[in-house]
């Protein structure tokens, strides 16, 4: 399943354009459309250089045609008149140049400015995002701290388009580990059925319970019984188990709470009853798969070396069950057209595996749907080894996310904000360039490869960081505040004005970038890689800075009227809503002042 209605955006409309005029001059040529956006304005806005491979293409068929004529031949091919195309030129080397035409960039910016903001219009798709999904009794780590700030975006990016999104924590809530956590709260917490025991400290609480597990085989045996008990679903073991799952999410509440982050659980222990089911279903429908070894039930999907662990050999399952029983689920009962994975790179051998199994099985039809591992590089300190703690612990969440709020407060005190804003402002602006570095530090970065997580560098307001967008961002909407105009005012000078007079170049470098905003959402609606967006907004606002240094919004000249440049005001606001539009899929928290 591709993206591939563009309705609006630019340079789908192209892509549209140019893959039919090739299709018309050389029917059934099978070769890919090279169009991209021209980095020298010379060569006007965009460039097309498909005529050089179609030539070679055509040369090894026994038919010389230069690459200069077949370029003549496309553009021979499209339309006469788009209505966003100032000229097109082809070059001697066959290059199809593209002008856009700036009346088009005049209406565009009249009616966003009066209109408001509108994404493409895509094809209703039902998707699962499957992200953060840490696991009980172990405290969240960075990794689940990419997962979450990736998938909340990911989710944020598809219902701004309109999908339909499940928002799924696959938390890891299930398992034999249970058994000696069970086994230890009962000793260390003898009350807990009466009050939620206080346990500030998980990670120790796991940590001392596997100690008791290793060294001391009554508690063992007791561990394992446990296990039994909860898997027949004992009252109280199930008590005990739910009592450790809500000390666990409590914690995890607190997470999500500041970074807002919206999510539902649906975890391991969700599928147990699946996972039966499952086992016979493979057993009913698809017996050839399973194979037996050492007690084992485990199988090979087609392509795949490691085999799934279906069954243990105690009648156990693993976590390979679960991740089958939920994709079944996801594919046959949510009937979702697209499952998303955010999961750190390492998992990327099971995840195919699972998925290859998925196809085995029939489960679902890759030419209309769509399984996919989003992948993750790992969080790196400054050494650029794994991000720890400076007695080499790993980081816990919360240490880190106040760790992000006393460093925003200082930033704000040291530009002097304290004394400017009240109270409530600067809470408010604390928070957004807390969590706000932390998450576009994360999403800027090209997900697949390490970051390196330095507070230092994601509270720098120069460069490619939350605080300087934040900042452009309160920068901006300060100017149409203090211009005075008021938005009916505006409004109607909109309505008068359907063509805007922009003509200094700064202003329509800025339009056009404005304009993008729809490629940049198609762009990354298939990618799923969220840097690009980023690096859109940071280029629209550095287009921005230019702009107003540049050219005067607001004109105060002594003993003279002040004059308000309207076109001007309208350029601004819309820039400001896009930013605000991309803050929104990016998560980040706008602030009227900084
Ligand atoms: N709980 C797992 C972990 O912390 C991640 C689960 C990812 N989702 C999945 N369907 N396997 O490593």
């Amino acid at each position: 399943v591709t993206v591939n209605d563009y309705g609006s955006s630019i340079f789908g409309r192209l892509q549209s354009l140019f893959k039919k005029a090739i299709e018309d001059a050389f029917p059934g040529l099978d070769v890919p459309l090279l169009l991209a956006e021209t980095p020298n304005p010379q060569f006007g806005d965009y460039q097309c250089n498909s005529a050089m491979p179609i030539a070679a293409i055509l040369k090894a068929t026994g038919i010389n045609k230069k690459p200069g004529d077949v370029g003549k031949e496309i553009h021979a091919k499209l339309p006469e008149n788009i209505d966003f195309v100032e000229k097109i030129a082809v070059m001697p080397a066959g290059f199809i140049n593209v002008f856009l035409n700036a009346d088009y960039l005049r209406k565009q910016i009249s009616s966003l400015a009066l209109n408001g903001i509108s994404l493409p219009k895509v094809a209703k798709k039902r998707v699962l995002v499957d992200f953060s999904s840490p696991n009980i009794a172990k405290e969240m780590h960075v990794g689940h701290l990419r997962s979450t700030i990736i998938g909340d975006s990911i989710c944020r990016l598809f219902e701004a388009v309109g999908y339909d999104v499940l928002r799924v924590n696959h938390i890891g809530d299930w398992g034999t580990q249970f058994g000696m956590l069970i086994a230890h709260l009962y000793d260390r917490f003898p009350d807990f059925l009466k009050k939620l025991p206080d346990i500030s400290d998980l990670q120790a609480f796991y940590k001392e319970s596997k100690k008791r597990f290793d060294e001391d085989e009554q508690f063992k045996k007791r561990a394992y019984e446990c296990v039994v008990k909860l898997q027949s679903r004992d009252g109280e073991i199930v008590q005990a188990w739910n009592t450790i799952c809500d000390v666990s999410k409590k914690y995890n509440q607190i997470v999500y709470d500041h970074l807002d982050i919206k999510i539902k659980d649906v975890g391991e222990s969700f599928y147990q009853d699946k996972m039966v089911e499952l086992v016979k279903w493979i057993k009913e429908n698809k017996p050839d798969m399973l194979r037996k070894e050492e007690g084992r039930q485990i199988m090979f999907p087609t392509g795949c070396d490691v085999p799934l662990t279906v069954v243990k050999s105690d009648g156990g399952f693993t976590y390979d069950t679960s991740d089958l029983a939920a994709l079944k689920y996801r594919m046959l009962e949510e009937k979702c057209d697209w499952n998303i994975y955010v999961v750190d790179a390492g998992q990327n051998l099971h995840l195919e595996t699972v998925y290859a199994a998925g196809r085995d099985f029939g489960w679902y039809d890759e030419n209309t749907q769509r399984v996919e591992h989003v992948g993750f590089g790992l969080v790196l300190g400054d050494d650029k080894k794994k991000f720890k703690t400076r007695s080499g612990e790993t980081v816990r969440l919360l240490d880190l996310l106040s760790e992000g709020v006393k460093r925003a407060t200082e930033k704000l005190k040291e530009k002097g904000r304290d004394a400017v804003m009240t109270e409530e402002e600067l809470a408010a602006a604390r928070d957004a360039v807390a969590f706000g570095c932390v998450k576009y530090a994360d999403l800027s970065h090209t997900r697949t490869q390490d970051y390196i997580f330095s507070f230092d560098r994601m509270l720098d307001d120069r460069g490619n960081t939350a605080v300087y967008l934040l900042y452009a961002y309160a920068r901006i909407r300060s100017i149409v505040r203090t211009s005075g105009v008021t938005d009916s005012q505006l409004a109607d000078y909109l309505a008068k004005t359907p063509i805007l007079p922009l003509n200094h170049p700064a202003e329509l470098k800025l339009a056009k970038q404005l304009l993008k905003l729809s490629d940049c959402v198609l762009l990354v609606l298939d990618s799923l890689m969220l840097h690009q967006m980023c690096d859109y907004v940071y280029n629209l606002a550095t287009l921005f800075h230019d702009f107003y240094n540049e050219c005067y919004v607001i004109e105060r000249k002594e003993g003279e009227p002040v004059v308000v440049h309207f076109h001007r005001l309208a350029l601004c606001e819309v820039t400001a809503n896009v930013i605000s539009t991309c803050f929104k899929i990016l998560g980040i928290r706008e602030v009227p002042k900084m």
